[in-house]
């Protein structure tokens, strides 16, 4: 393959070829263990107690009935819990204090932690911990999230909370077509099939923790600031972890189990149970969303207004950036985007795969629909009228913007010209069909890391690195990329992860993992091919070469560096039932150089999968009288499992990052951003009727129907 971007040509290795997963064997065969499973002698186990109330003070937790039950060793409460330090700013910026468990009496929301009970066996820690009496001062709540809240406030988060550019009310007036609508997403949940769970012990002064968590540097940072420890103090490992999704940084339940640890003075592991993820480890915060759209009779877009609101809980501010994804898309002459917040009594909700993309795609991606309706434009069209030649809000040129050359191959094998764009008019029995698209896009960053690369004696090389698989094949992607640097075969580097004490490392976070520590490694077995080409022997301890990407990465020109993607999308709606079926679904990415095709292709599946569960499925709803959620488990929160998934298609461009040493942009979220909105157009193509609030329920179809 020749990378016609950057007039380099790909070295003929690894890096591009399909593998299987080096870690698959240990997997399938249950091998690799997972951090609730990992044998501790003399192991105690944690509880934790949850508050039933979703405001108020703890007036007291009753222990001595507890204390007194079979194997109970102790119960760690507000009363009696080491004090930590919450005023830092951690690798992300500063931390959620819900993870700072049992430093004050108030309880913020339902399910908040308030006790941790430890016990010789988990069976006697959850009898004790449910027998638990703990007395409140009840409070009255507020829940209500809604769009035209005089609280909500503009937040910056990771960029700015407003921008703004052009008369909006004096392009609106002159525009052609002018689409004006709102939009709401509902509370989602990560989900993840690996719940929460952390092992903490001291060992000859250090806080060692085995943990499931996205980045063993993070929270290694995390926990030495908050428990004033050196890092050299603080130990994290986390080989192998079943999902993440943005849920797995620093939570509660390594630091309570440090708590215990440091207490009792021996091993102690906290796992969370499902239910008590839905409170304790973040979440999609629901949105309101409004998009104003003007554009001249061709379409071309005059005017551009994204604007939302999302909730955060009182402890912790915490935006989903839902307008940003307009920012990288559509220009207009008035351009003017808005992230605002309204603080609730709720948990803090979190990022989740695709922060601010997978809502705000959902709502932009169907407001252009909307318009090209309104324009009799096709809607690739539409888009391609509206391809902006710098980024719209940043004046920057892009790294590069292959988006029309998806729209181009995905609507080719799509089948997409022969689109009657007609809504309501093709019936199949029962069934009204519909198909429709959406464009995509994820911000393609990197993270500073270091790696550690060693030629052994005999001939093969061993690869440390603080990365984190959270299922994506990172490890396997490294493997490739050292092999390639180094110049040699997969079977002859092998690629340990997860391990704090490798040195700092970013995380598997905001799509920038493989591509962070592909970096780091690359840079190390380049240095490392080159001193063993000077053919010095390697003695016992082998050579090894660190390298540190911190300067490389300060040196990347200033431009908008983005992944784009193309989604197709065919449903069937049963308009008796409301039964909507996807029936196939096609996305086509512009995403850097893919690493390994195989677990690239399950990656952006991966997405895909979860645009179908956002757009027809998940939904997780509180009662207002409670606060609390309604079913908070797998059975009442509703993803998409195999008989909601049909068959997909995931496939790509030619996009090699001109400025990336493998070409890497990073595919981690790309995936999700658009799907749902695909959707939704389909089912609007089918039934001629737009569904704008999420997900497209069967009772929402019927209602919707009645209007008809
Ligand atoms: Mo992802 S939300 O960046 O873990």
């Amino acid at each position: 393959m020749t990378t016609a971007t950057t007039g380099r040509t790909a070295p003929a290795g690894a890096v591009g070829t399909a593998r299987t997963r080096v870690e698959g064997r240990a997997k399938v065969t249950g091998a690799a263990r997972y951090a609730g499973e990992i044998p501790f002698a003399d192991l105690a186990h944690g509880w934790l107690v949850l508050s039933t109330i979703t405001r108020g003070r703890v007036r007291a937790v009753e222990t001595e009935a507890v204390l007194a039950m079979p194997g109970v060793l102790a119960v760690l409460h507000h009363g009696n819990a080491p004090r930590v330090e919450t005023d830092y700013v951690g690798m992300l910026g500063a931390p959620d204090p819900t993870a700072a468990v049992f430093q004050h009496d108030r309880v913020p929301h339902a399910g908040w932690p308030v006790a941790l009970v430890v016990a010789e066996t988990p069976e006697q820690a959850r009898e004790a911990a449910e027998s638990l009496v703990v007395r409140y001062e009840e409070e009255p709540h507020d829940i209500a999230l809604s769009a035209d809240r005089p609280d909500a406030y503009p937040v910056d988060g990771h960029m700015p909370a407003v921008t703004e550019k052009g008369d909006l009310e004096a392009e609106l007036d002159a525009a052609a077509h002018v689409v004006d609508v709102e939009y709401s997403t509902p509370e989602e949940h990560h989900s993840m099939m690996e719940p929460h769970a952390a092992t903490a012990h001291w060992d000859g002064g250090r806080l060692e923790v085995v943990d499931s968590n996205q980045g063993t540097t993070w929270v290694q940072n995390e926990l030495a600031q908050m428990f004033s420890l050196d890092m050299s103090a603080v130990r994290v490992r986390s080989e192998h972890i079943g999902g993440g999704f943005g849920s797995k940084g620093l939570r509660v339940h390594q630091v309570s189990a440090a708590m215990a640890a440091t207490a009792l003075q021996r091993p102690v592991r906290v796992v969370l149970t499902r239910r008590q993820m839905f409170s304790l480890t973040g979440y999609r915060s629901p949105t309101r969303q409004r998009v104003r759209l003007g554009a001249d009779a061709d379409g071309r877009l005059r005017a551009l207004e994204h604007r939302s609101v999302n909730q955060t809980s009182t402890v912790y501010e915490f935006v989903e950036p839902s307008a940003g994804v307009a920012r990288v898309m559509y220009d207009a002459a008035a351009h003017r985007t808005v992230n605002q917040v309204i603080r609730l009594d709720v948990p803090s909700p979190t990022w989740m795969r695709a922060p601010g993309e997978a809502p705000g795609s959902f709502a932009l991606e169907a407001a252009l629909d909307e318009l090209a309706e309104r324009c009799g434009l096709d809607p690739i069209e539409l888009r391609l009228r509206n391809e902006p030649e710098t980024g719209p809000v940043s004046g920057l040129p892009f790294s590069s913007r292959n988006l029309a050359a998806c729209f181009r191959e995905g609507a080719r094998r799509f089948g997409w010209a022969d689109r009657d764009p007609r809504p309501g008019v093709r019936r199949e029995g029962r069934w009204l069909l519909g198909t429709g698209t959406a464009a995509a896009s994820f911000g393609a960053g990197a993270l500073p890391s270091t790696a550690l690369v060693t030629a052994e004696p005999d001939g093969t090389f061993t690869v440390r690195i603080a990365a984190a698989d959270v299922g994506t094949g990172a490890r396997t992607a490294l493997t490739l990329v050292a092999a390639d640097a180094l110049e040699t075969t997969t079977d002859r580097v092998r690629v340990h992860i997860g391990d704090s004490d490798f040195g700092p490392a970013g995380v598997a976070g905001g799509s920038m993992g493989t591509r962070s520590w592909a970096w780091a490694v690359n840079a190390a077995a380049a240095e490392l091919r080159e001193r063993l080409a000077l053919g010095t022997g390697i003695p016992p301890e082998g050579i090894t070469v660190r390298s540190d990407t911190t300067e490389a990465l300060q040196s990347l020109a200033q431009k908008e560096r983005h992944s784009f993607g193309a989604q197709f999308a065919e449903v069937a709606v049963d308009t008796g039932t409301g039964e909507i079926r996807v029936r196939r679904m096609l996305g086509i990415f512009a995403a850097g150089r893919i690493v390994n095709p195989l677990t690239a292709r399950n990656q952006l599946l991966g997405g895909m999968a979860w645009g179908i569960s956002m757009a027809l499925h998940e939904e997780a709803v509180r009662d207002p009288s409670t606060g609390a959620h309604y079913a908070p488990d797998l059975a009442g929160y509703h993803v998409a499992t195999h008989a909601d998934v049909p068959r997909l298609e995931a496939d790509w461009v030619d996009d090699p990052d001109p400025d990336d040493p493998v070409g890497i942009k990073g595919i981690g979220e790309i995936g999700v951003v658009g799907a749902a909105a695909a959707i939704a157009n389909a089912v609007w193509h089918a039934t001629g009727v737009r569904h704008r609030r999420l997900p497209i329920r069967p009772d929402r179809v019927l209602e919707a129907g009645r209007d008809v």
